[in-house]
């Protein structure tokens, strides 16, 4: 136990967190780099250069003639992962802090940060991409001292690029993080950080023995799930599953049990022994719970079943994904599906293009409200279509946030008004450094969900950075907005808006439909209605678009790619009435100003 070192690097978006990982893989001799990063193995993940997954890898470190077994626990940098970041460092003793030499601290440095100091972890902070020219490094020194506490001497300068300083981050490795603590006499109490989907094997769970030891074939019992395994297969996490007969007090390894599904394994469980199981399970276990929904509708009707089929294969692997039927009056039958947030949403679209061929319809997304009637009875909603009259409505409630956002000074003020638009409240200001400031806003979560990320990205040039975590349910005064297109109301396209905007809101969402539907042969009314009253109106007037029109004849191959461009285009419509509406206008309300 004592040549053990378990750590993970944390990191704001594209610091160099994958970088630096790969290098201290290299120069321990692990993997030969060749091209690409290894530690981010899906395609996806790749594109996105965003490691959605956490996974963790052996190393052997050889100071002071002793051989130390490093096990560096990767943790996915996005705030839709966040408990998952959780596990993954209440399974290390120390681990590297990573700021960009040219960034400074971000709102994702804090917010990660605040997560080790609460676990208590021995944190080396480490200044990364001191190879380019626009590096700051005396000045984002000092905003480390002033955010850990730490002497100057304690920064580790380094270039994950060009592998300088990466000897010296090694050695702080084993010289300054502690060895794992545990008693290998007790009861078996390991954690489980994370867990994978494999085809031939089922899921393997990637585990943190917390105290006593495991063997292969021995009988355990998964805490918070109640379920009992046998351990088929143990091991270590080398370049690939390295089985082992025992591990022990401190080691980070893998079980393979025929476990067929990721809902039944839960990050954050507590794998003990069936014959001498622990008292308690380890502390910091959640469910995690989907922050986000929206509808997903096949475009053809009869691929119903088979677009269950594919959110049933995709939930082998993620367990954070939820799905119920649902129906809609515009778009028939599809699923209601749950995520962590707007990210996640995102890949599992993707994924459902990619790896399935599906072709979907994605509504609006939105949050869950808490709505209670005269009785003082809670109802909770995932879908504004799904809301009550209004007069059996006593009160609803949302989800609220905690947001940071950290900036320079010469954009507070539009930040402030951006947040003041999204029903933020400001709750404190605090200098990081001489010309950066981070906000704290209480704003709800519904705000956020729609296009907040990439307005806050343009008032601020991207010198803005933005990190969030749920405060709870709280009362607010919303109304649904409805949508008409001909008399007809679409209710994928039903919104839950506050008061104070419905009547801007309605308008605008009028204007951004006019703008996102194809005229057609017949004139669409496109119309804003809160309850029986009409609050807007916009028309598309008829004509046939006749996309060939600009080629002035001439190239007909020119004409040709427009006319597949068309019918592809078409693809993603689907008609609601009489009238072809484009996925686009599904989503209309992100992109309202
Ligand atoms: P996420 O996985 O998105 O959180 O990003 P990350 O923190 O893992 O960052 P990543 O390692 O992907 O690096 C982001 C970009 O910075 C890549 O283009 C890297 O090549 C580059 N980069 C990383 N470290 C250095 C460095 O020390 N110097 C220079 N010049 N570029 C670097």
């Amino acid at each position: 136990m004592k040549k053990i070192r378990n750590f993970c690097i944390i990191a704001h978006i594209d610091h160099g967190k994958s970088t630096l990982a790969d290098r201290l893989l290299e120069r321990t001799g692990t993997i030969q780099i060749t091209e690409g990063q290894m530690l981010d193995d899906m395609d996806l993940e790749k594109e996105r250069g965003i490691t959605i997954k956490s996974h963790a890898i052996q190393m052997e470190y050889q100071h002071g003639g002793e051989t130390y077994t490093l096990n560096l626990i990767d943790t996915p940098g996005h705030v839709d992962f966040s408990y998952e970041v959780s596990r993954s460092i209440a399974a290390c003793e120390g681990c590297l802090l990573v700021v960009d030499a040219t960034q400074g601290v971000q709102a994702q440095t804090i917010s990660n940060l605040y997560m080790a100091i609460e676990h208590d972890l021995e944190i080396i902070p480490v200044l990364n991409k001191c190879d380019m020219i626009n590096a700051m490094p005396e000045e984002v020194e000092d905003e480390i001292v002033e955010l850990l506490g730490c002497d100057h001497s304690d920064i580790l300068r380094a270039s994950a690029k060009t592998g300088e300083g990466v000897d010296e981050i090694l050695e702080a490795i084993v010289e300054r993080i502690p060895c794992p603590t545990g008693d290998e006499d007790a009861p078996l109490q390991a954690l489980i950080f994370d867990s994978v989907f494999n085809p031939f094997r089922g899921i393997i769970a990637y585990f943190k023995i917390v105290n006593g030891h495991i063997s292969t074939n021995e009988q355990v019992l998964f805490v918070n799930t109640k379920k009992q395994y046998q351990a088929d297969e143990i091991g270590v996490l080398k370049m690939d599953l390295s089985p082992r007969k025992e591990l022990h007090c401190g080691d980070v390894g893998y079980i393979v049990s025929g476990i067929k599904t990721a809902t039944e394994v839960k990050v954050g469980d507590t794998i003990t022994s069936v014959s001498n199981q622990c008292k308690e399970a380890i502390s910091g276990f959640e469910e995690v719970k989907p922050m986000v929904f929206a509808g997903v509708y096949p475009i053809e009707t009869e691929d119903f079943e088979q677009l269950r089929a594919s959110l049933e294969k995709l939930q082998l692997n993620d367990a954070s994904l939820t799905f119920s039927p649902e129906s809609s009056v515009a778009l028939g039958f599809g699923f209601r599906c749950g995520f962590l947030g707007l990210l996640h949403m995102e890949i599992i679209q993707e994924r459902l293009d990619r790896e399935f061929n599906m072709n979907v319809i994605t509504t609006v997304p939105n949050v869950s409200y808490h709505i209670f009637n005269k009785h003082g009875e809670m109802a909770e909603v995932h879908n504004p279509a799904g809301m009550p009259d209004a007069i059996e409505i006593e009160h609803i409630e949302e989800p609220y946030i905690r947001a940071s956002i950290i900036t320079q000074t010469d954009y507070i003020g539009a930040i402030m008004k951006l947040c003041l638009s999204k029903r933020g409240e400001l709750v404190k200001q605090e200098y990081v450094s001489g010309n950066r400031v981070e906000l704290h806003y209480d704003m709800p979560l519904a705000e956020i969900v729609i296009d907040f990320y990439d307005k806050l990205k343009s008032i601020s040039k991207g010198y803005a950075s933005f990190d969030y975590h749920p405060i709870g349910f709280r009362p607010s005064k919303l109304i649904k907005l409805d949508i008409l297109l001909n008399g007809e109301p679409v209710d994928a396209l039903s919104t839950l808006t506050h008061v104070d905007n419905s009547v801007y809101f309605g308008r605008r969402m009028c204007e951004r439909l006019k703008e996102l539907l194809p005229r057609q042969q017949f004139d669409i009314a496109i119309q804003a209605a809160i309850g029986a009253k009409i609050i807007a109106r916009e028309t598309v007037k008829q004509v046939r678009k006749d996309v060939t029109a600009k080629c002035y004849g001439g190239d007909i191959s020119r004409k040709r790619k427009l006319l597949e461009k068309q019918k592809r285009g078409k693809k993603r419509m689907k008609e609601i009435g009489n009238v072809q509406v484009p996925q686009k206008a599904f989503l209309a309300v992100l992109k309202l100003d």
